[in-house]
């Protein structure tokens, strides 16, 4: 791919975005990736979870291969590159990108050419798809869905984040009213730099929004299900990997004893809480808290779920994350249980990710989190399976497995296209 107008384009994109801090803060500078190298290394089986945590390098993902061995995908600072190339993780290795930051860029020049396509008040066609936006023009697309549909629909809140930002979405309803039927309960953007999930989930919105017109299948799932909808349950983290560092996973949370800011929300949940795939230690990409819901997010999105079991349970749960292109089923932190009723869920799994497949031929792999991608201990699909009684309470990382979290704004739109498929699947089996 060819990028032009690269540094412009970040400038205009921090101005943007002049929401995020109060005016007693400085801004942060952005953190530069440029001369970033991505390395795709394998490593053991029993890898800790720190198992980088000495190397001049930033951890980005764990996945499977193809063959099933266990990978991580490591960015190394220019500076780094030759102790790096030195160490032992590089042998087994290959690189996925020469220059994260032109990726970086390539990524915001597009955003800056069209987030001005939220005029307010009008919902916009599919050329929101085409960038990813600005934190505060997400706020207004879901209140411009919500005029969209306004008697089928009404913006909620969960709660608020560490730094006081509304945790928001939309909850959607058939004919029988609002709260009248059984749960569909999505999260998207938990981890801050997966941009792909939240407009993934707004384009769901999308079809949902103006299928219930005329789409028989729209209406009988809609008429079915209560939809619940946050596509960004960690503002902070989302607003700071948009300010100041493109790579930032957790929430922006301050421990009075630990120089580290960030606690992973999706290692914070009660069940299975600090077990393997989770951390103690604050710096660690999935430090789970010094106890079970003590981040302000996940305190609110478990009272939700709880909530939400309780008014007329939960059908389905999906907390949308990216990259690795898997349908994760609990459980994630005990390879050696799982629910009751694993096998409808792999029949359903197995519809999906074959209705996936069918505009483009990706594959997503299906099957319980900790056998299929690796151990997380803490994570919102367990809570909401087992405490939430969930029927499907699930994980589904998006594409792709090349780019990672900064996937090109062409890829949008076929993402949507491809997820909508797997649904509507699923909305023909409930
Ligand atoms: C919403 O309901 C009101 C009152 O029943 C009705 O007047 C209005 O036309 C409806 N709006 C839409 C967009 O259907
Ligand atoms: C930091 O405080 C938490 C309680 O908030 C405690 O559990 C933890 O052990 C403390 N850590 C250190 C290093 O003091
Ligand atoms: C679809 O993907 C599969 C597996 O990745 C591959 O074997 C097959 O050739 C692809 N089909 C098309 C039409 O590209
Ligand atoms: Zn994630």
């Amino acid at each position: 791919m060819k990028f032009g107008l690269q540094v412009g384009g970040l400038l205009l994109t921090i101005a943007a975005l002049g929401l995020a801090s109060p005016l007693d803060q400085p801004v942060p500078k952005k953190i530069s990736y440029n001369g970033y190298k991505v390395y795709r290394v394998s490593v053991a089986e029993d890898a800790d979870d720190d198992v980088v945590g000495n190397a001049p390098a930033v951890e980005l993902q764990r996945r499977r291969s193809d063959s099933g061995a266990l990978t991580v995908d490591l960015a190394v600072a220019p500076g780094d590159i030759s102790a790096f190339e030195a160490s032992g993780l590089y042998l087994d290795s290959t690189v996925l990108s020469y220059d994260l930051g032109a990726e970086f860029a390539a990524e915001s020049r597009v955003s800056v050419q069209t987030s001005t396509v939220s005029a307010k008040g009008a919902l916009p066609g599919l050329e929101w798809f085409d960038a990813y936006h600005p934190y505060a023009d997400h706020v207004q697309y879901w209140a411009d869905l919500h005029a969209a549909l306004p008697n089928n629909s009404e913006l909620i809140v969960a709660g608020n984040s560490f730094e006081g930002r509304p945790i928001q979405g939309i909850h959607l309803w058939g004919a029988s009213g609002k709260d009248s039927k059984p749960a569909i309960f999505f999260n998207g953007n938990v981890h801050a730099r997966e941009w792909i999930t939240s407009i993934v989930v707004e384009y769901i919105l999308y079809q949902i929004v103006t299928g219930y017109k005329s789409d028989p299948l729209v209406q009988k799932v809609l008429n079915n299900y209560d939809f619940y909808v946050l596509p960004v349950v960690n503002p902070d983290g989302f607003v700071y990997s948009q300010t100041t560092n493109r790579l930032w996973r957790k929430n922006r949370q301050v421990r009075s004893n630990a120089t580290a800011v960030g606690t992973d929300i999706n290692r914070n949940w009660e069940v299975g809480w600090g077990g393997d795939g989770s951390s103690p230690n604050p710096s660690s990409e999935t430090f789970s808290g010094y106890a079970p819901l003590d981040t302000p997010e996940t305190a609110a999105l478990a009272a939700y779920t709880r909530k939400l079991r309780d008014l007329h349970g939960i059908k389905l749960y999906v907390d949308w994350h990216s990259y690795a292109q898997v349908i994760l089923l609990s459980y994630g932190y005990t390879c050696t249980e799982f629910p009751a009723n694993v096998d409808e869920q792999i029949n359903l799994a197995a519809g999906i990710a074959a209705a996936i497949a069918k505009p483009y031929n990706t594959t997503f792999d299906y099957g319980p989190g900790c056998l299929v991608l690796y151990q997380s201990s803490g994570n919102g699909r367990d809570y909401v399976t087992d405490v939430g009684k969930a029927q499907f309470g699930w994980g589904i990382e998006l594409r792709d497995t090349r780019y990672g979290f900064v996937l090109p704004p062409e890829q949008i739109l076929p993402s949507g296209i491809e997820i909508w498929e797997g649904l509507k699947y699923a909305w023909s089996q409930f």
